[in-house]
């Protein structure tokens, strides 16, 4: 064959049991089979090769008054370092993305300093001009606070409804953060969950249901428990995503008032947890609620004072390869979690391995190492998954560029993506 093409990963294993030479042109997949002749040549023989994963929900803060927790370019260095190609930003900046004008204030600072692709969402909250951020392109309306967490001001069931109404004549998506809060004193990681316990989730999940019409575009984010799973997959067509710190951790790993494990929704007890790791089948998505806070704020003196969230984008990938490595999990399952369903769901191709897919791709060896706080490039400096197993990418590639190898990275390869109401100006 005459065709030059730009790189081509040697020896793949696909899914399907064959091995295959992928050569790569443009950003996308020009030939499967017999290698191309090419400028750059990988061979995969010893690596875990697959599309690189789009995560669907994480807050990369920047901007002035957050850009000591995480920043674009730290954000994305550690997506990238993770395996991830594709991040999707959560609206509860400051300031929050509302308008025209904060969409475009956002855009153009993940658009100068972001490493990895990336999306926007759009907030609906009071205030919010659902025309102009639709035709920015915000990949999805939310994460909608339900219930308020650190950051984000919470919406009560009239505002949803008519917002859902807004949203499904647009065929627009929504992702809602589902959560009732009992009232009581925050003081330790039990109270925490106390407060905002699973029968409280699995309150919000309903009504939140009982007040969106059949065809609504309706994503739950971040679902902690096996009994709001059940609810949610009565109903077709309405998706949900589930955390790694929920299927990995539990309060009970945790001293009392370590702030470290504080999240929104809570983590779990360690049989509630199992129970949801069972459900590993019944899951659509797997997206990191990649949330940084510094190490001080996470160390406040008073418990209620610590803002809840934990760092995960850089270590999704790692750990679910992991369990594939433990033959807990099938490495397409991790496929179908990670870039297939969150790319179908926000409505944007999947990268892959036919011709003319979008050439995102991470390659990971096969042995696991140790996660450290050291090695991990957030500004969060901290993980909860310190000394756990975990198998991180040696290389990530987006539209056929190295991005990522053995700690370097690359810049400019990054692109945007849009959702279905984008209109260029
Ligand atoms: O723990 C959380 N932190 N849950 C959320 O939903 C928001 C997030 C944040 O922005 O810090
Ligand atoms: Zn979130």
């Amino acid at each position: 064959m005459s065709l030059k093409c730009s790189l081509v990963l040697k020896n793949v294993s696909l899914s399907n049991g064959t091995i295959k030479d992928i050569s790569v042109k443009d950003g996308r997949v020009v030939h499967s089979g017999m290698a191309v002749d090419s400028e750059i040549s990988i061979d995969c023989k010893d690596l875990i090769c697959i599309p690189a994963a789009t995560d669907m929900h994480v807050h990369m803060r920047g901007g002035d008054i957050q850009k000591h927790k995480e920043t674009w370019e730290t954000g994305s260095k550690s997506a990238l370092a993770g395996g991830v190609a594709t991040v999707i930003d959560q609206p509860n900046t400051i300031p929050p993305v509302v308008d025209k004008e904060s969409f475009l204030l956002r855009f153009s600072e993940a658009e100068k300093n972001s490493y990895c692709n990336f999306g926007i969402n759009g907030s609906v909250m009071p205030g919010w001009d659902i025309n102009a951020l639709y035709r920015c392109g915000v990949c999805a309306f939310g994460e909608t606070f339900f219930a308020e967490s650190s950051y984000g001001s919470a919406v009560d069931s009239n505002f949803l409804k008519s917002a859902f109404e807004k949203i499904q004549k647009k065929d627009a998506l929504i992702t809602v953060h589902a959560e009732v809060i009992d009232s009581g004193e925050d003081d330790s990681l039990t109270s925490h969950e106390k407060l905002r316990n699973c029968q409280n989730e699995l309150l919000a999940v309903k009504t939140i249901i009982d007040i969106s019409k059949t065809g609504l575009k309706l994503h739950f984010c971040h679902i902690s428990s096996p009994d709001s799973v059940d609810l949610i997959k009565q109903r077709k067509n309405i998706t949900f995503e589930v955390m790694p710190h929920h299927l990995f951790l539990s309060y009970e790993m945790f001293d009392k008032n370590d702030g470290f494990g504080k999240v929104n929704p809570p983590l779990r007890s360690e049989s509630v947890r199992k129970k949801l790791l069972l459900r590993w089948n019944e899951i659509d998505v797997v997206a990191s609620d990649h949330a940084p806070h510094t190490i001080t704020e996470k160390t406040k003196e008073i418990f209620s004072d610590i803002p809840s969230g934990i760092p995960g984008v850089e270590t999704m990938l790692p750990l679910l390869i992991n369990q594939v490595l433990e033959k807990n999990i099938t490495l397409q399952s991790v496929i179908e979690k990670t870039v297939i369903n969150p790319s179908k769901i926000i409505g944007i191709e999947p990268p892959g391995f036919t011709k003319g897919s979008p050439a995102d791709f991470a390659l990971y060896p096969k042995e696991p190492v140790k996660i450290t706080a050291d090695s991990l490039q957030s500004k969060a400096g901290w993980t909860p998954y310190e000394g756990m197993n975990a198998v991180f990418p040696d290389i990530t590639i987006i539209s056929g560029n190295i991005a990522y190898k053995n700690g370097e990275f690359y810049k400019d390869c990054a692109r945007p993506v849009r959702g279905n109401g984008y209109i260029a100006l």
